[in-house]
């Protein structure tokens, strides 16, 4: 589904996007489908493979990954305006975690080949993600 009245004004308010004007929030939305997920629901599992990149819009979703093959430790709560699942897009490589909504939650989709293009176009973007997932890949070792 892509309601693009209402990703819109989302778009304004997710700081990954601040650096864009009015015409890239429009080129994204053609791009983008919102996608509603129930509380406990498993968005995608460590280890899948992977194939786009999420921002929540409401709700809040729960990061989680296995140590030692044994145990499962939450790694973060990501709650509006962020994103994840950029980590195995830069690396081309498996998931390095599962995501599970801890609410309902709305989030915005951004499927790989668009996620290229638009890091390609807006290197602005590129930055931005890299220094969360340079962040995020800190904390996970
Ligand atoms: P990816 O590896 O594609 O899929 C799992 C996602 O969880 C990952 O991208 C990040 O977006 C997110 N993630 C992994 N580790 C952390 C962390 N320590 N803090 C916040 N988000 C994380």
């Amino acid at each position: 589904m892509n309601d693009s009245l209402s990703i819109l004004p989302i778009l304004k308010m997710v700081p990954l996007f601040k650096e864009l004007n009015e015409n890239d929030h429009m080129e994204i939305i053609q791009n983008v489908s919102l996608m509603y997920y129930p509380a406990g629901y498993k968005i995608f599992s460590e280890g899948d493979s992977a194939e786009a990149l999420y921002i929540i819009k409401s709700g809040t979703v729960k990061v989680v990954r296995n140590f030692d093959n044994e145990s499962e430790k939450e790694v973060a709560i990501l709650g509006p305006y962020k994103f994840f699942g950029e980590m195995a897009l830069f690396k081309n490589l498996p998931r390095s975690a599962s995501v599970i909504t801890e609410s309902d939650v709305e989030v915005i989709v951004l499927k790989k080949e668009d996620f290229y293009s638009l890091i390609e176009k807006c290197p602005s973007i590129a930055g931005v993600l890299k220094e969360e997932f340079f962040a995020r890949e800190a904390l996970n070792h």
